[in-house]
């Protein structure tokens, strides 16, 4: 006899385990599977945002930006040092502490909420009597029958071509949040979002970094001008950015990885490191989902294919996350979640997808919303722009980080803010208030108007979207 639900989730990333959660609050009996083992071999739900992105990686970045701040900018402050050290032991130690209570934080959630979890893998089965069926392997083997299915199994790294991840010297994003102590040259291929937060975590440590990058421009997503400002102060620290790359073979021994590529003027290099990190993107995971039992329908890039409603082409089972199209970002994973479980209720779950904000949590910080002012151009729409730097702003100069800027792109003739990007200090928590006003459809001027306290930050915010309209207070 099968354990029936009313929804079976399969992963408990992100998307799965707030699925869960929802469906459980709107008075579903859900069930959650998740395969990922702690270093115990006990369940670690979090998914790969939890155990090896989002949160272990802004535990390092955090870390790192003290030792750095230390070494280099206490002085500025009268407060003198002798003698720093980090001792990496126990900055890892700290981060897999800082994993472990969010993984705990989920099971709690999960009691909480009456979500029965089983700590296994979740594949698809023919379904039984009008019912999907979830055959759950591991310790907790058993079949789970139920009328909807929610698959939130995530992605991994991408390897390059030929060159599988070791974890030794070649690492994905989970080798390289293991590194145990600081590499010498520490190679990285692919100037993303990965390749930028993890070059930074190193290089504050101590290592000489070099980042091989494919595209001939930086940051091709984010804001020209934005991109511009963020590598003129990576240029400053020492990250070593090159552009328009081709990388060729990757030979990996005992003395660490050597890297033949063709650089941008197409001259033959080499490039020798103590360890590669490779992030170069990821791919969906349907892997021992056992997807073709139900026949679900994949994409060329191996993504579950769903509709505008997270909907699959089999009636009853959904996908959300990172194994769908769309950004790869934990908070649209949470998103579709949400709606998913709401839609699964008869309710309208809904998901903005044109305000979504991203941000790269390197120093400078990098953070935007909406469209870029490249896209307005390609898209023919007349906008006015306004930045502000942080120059400009008096709590910059108090906390001494007055790199960066904010810049507001707004219609030229309605002044509805089309998109707004920021590069500087704690800009990842300023683009909220950009992503409430574009939710609200808000002008330029309506953020212009309202009061900002002082001194802080999110005035630069204020001060750009007066800027649309040339009328800037404090520059
Ligand atoms: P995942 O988090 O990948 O979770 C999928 C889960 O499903 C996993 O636990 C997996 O074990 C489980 N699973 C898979 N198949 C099965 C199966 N058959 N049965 C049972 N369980 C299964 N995003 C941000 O928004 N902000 C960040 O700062 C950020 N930082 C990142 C840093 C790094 C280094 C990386 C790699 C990613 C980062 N991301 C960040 C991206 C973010 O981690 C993902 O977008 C997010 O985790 C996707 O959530 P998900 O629920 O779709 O999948
Ligand atoms: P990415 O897509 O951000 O960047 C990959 C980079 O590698 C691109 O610049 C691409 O041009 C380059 N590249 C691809 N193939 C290459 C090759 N063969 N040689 C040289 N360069 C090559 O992917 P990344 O950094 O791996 O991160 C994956 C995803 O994880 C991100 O896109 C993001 O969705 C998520 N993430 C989000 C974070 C955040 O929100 N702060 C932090 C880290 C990851």
């Amino acid at each position: 006899m099968n354990t029936e639900f009313d929804v079976v989730v399969i992963g408990a990333g992100p998307g799965g385990y707030i699925a869960a959660i929802r469906a459980a609050q709107l008075g579903f009996k859900v069930a959650c599977i998740d395969e990922w083992k702690n270093a115990k071999g006990g369940p670690a739900p979090g998914g790969t945002c939890t155990n090896v992105g989002c949160i272990p990686s802004k535990a390092l970045l955090q870390s790192s930006e003290h030792f750095d701040h230390a070494l280099h900018h206490f002085a500025d402050h009268g407060i003198s040092t002798t003698g720093v050290a980090m001792d990496v032991t126990q900055m890892l130690a700290r981060k897999d502490a800082v994993v472990q209570q969010n993984n705990d934080g989920i099971l709690y959630l999960f009691k909480k909420n009456k979500v029965t979890f089983f700590h296994g893998r979740g594949a698809l089965a023919a379904s039984q009597n009008g019912l999907h069926t979830v055959e759950v392997s591991g310790a907790e083997a058993q079949s789970l029958a139920a009328k909807h299915v929610i698959i939130a199994t995530g992605s991994n790294a991408r390897p390059l071509a030929g060159t599988p991840f070791d974890e030794v010297n070649i690492l994905s994003n989970d080798g390289a949040l293991r590194i145990g102590a600081v590499p010498k040259r520490l190679a990285l291929i692919g100037s993303g979002v990965i390749g930028l937060e993890m070059g930074s975590v190193w290089r504050r440590l101590g290592a000489q970094v070099t980042i091989l990058e494919g595209l001939p421009t930086f940051l091709g997503a984010v804001d020209q001008q934005i991109a511009k400002e963020a590598k003129k102060a990576f240029d400053k620290q020492g990250l070593y950015i090159e552009l328009g790359v081709q990388v060729g073979e990757i030979k990996s021994g005992k003395k660490g990885v050597s890297i033949a590529y063709t650089n941008a003027k197409g001259e033959a290099q080499t490039l020798d490191a103590d360890k590669l990190i490779v992030s170069i993107g990821r791919v969906p995971n349907t892997t021992g989902l056992n997807s073709q039992a139900v026949g679900l329908a994949l994409d060329e890039r191996g993504a579950i294919v769903v509709d505008a409603d997270c909907k699959t082409n089999v009636p009853g089972i959904w996908a959300v996350g990172d194994v769908v199209r769309g950004p790869m970002l934990a908070h649209k994973a949470e998103e579709e979640g949400v709606a998913v479980a709401e839609r699964i209720a008869g309710q309208h779950g809904h998901v903005n997808f044109n305000t979504i904000p991203w941000v790269i949590y390197t120093s400078p910080e990098i953070a935007w919303v909406g469209r870029t002012e490249q896209q307005l151009k390609a898209d023919g729409v007349a906008y006015k722009a306004g930045t502000f730097p942080f120059l400009a702003n008096g709590r910059a100069r108090a906390l001494g980080d007055t790199t960066g800027m904010v810049k507001f792109l707004a219609d030229a003739t309605t002044d509805e803010i089309l998109g707004v990007h920021m590069v500087g200090p704690q800009v990842s928590e300023l683009i909220a208030e950009a992503v409430v006003a574009m939710e609200f459809k808000a002008s330029a001027e309506d953020i212009a108007r309202i009061c900002h306290a002082h001194p802080s930050l999110s005035e630069a915010t204020k001060e750009a979207a007066l800027a649309v309209d040339k009328r800037t207070l404090n520059f």
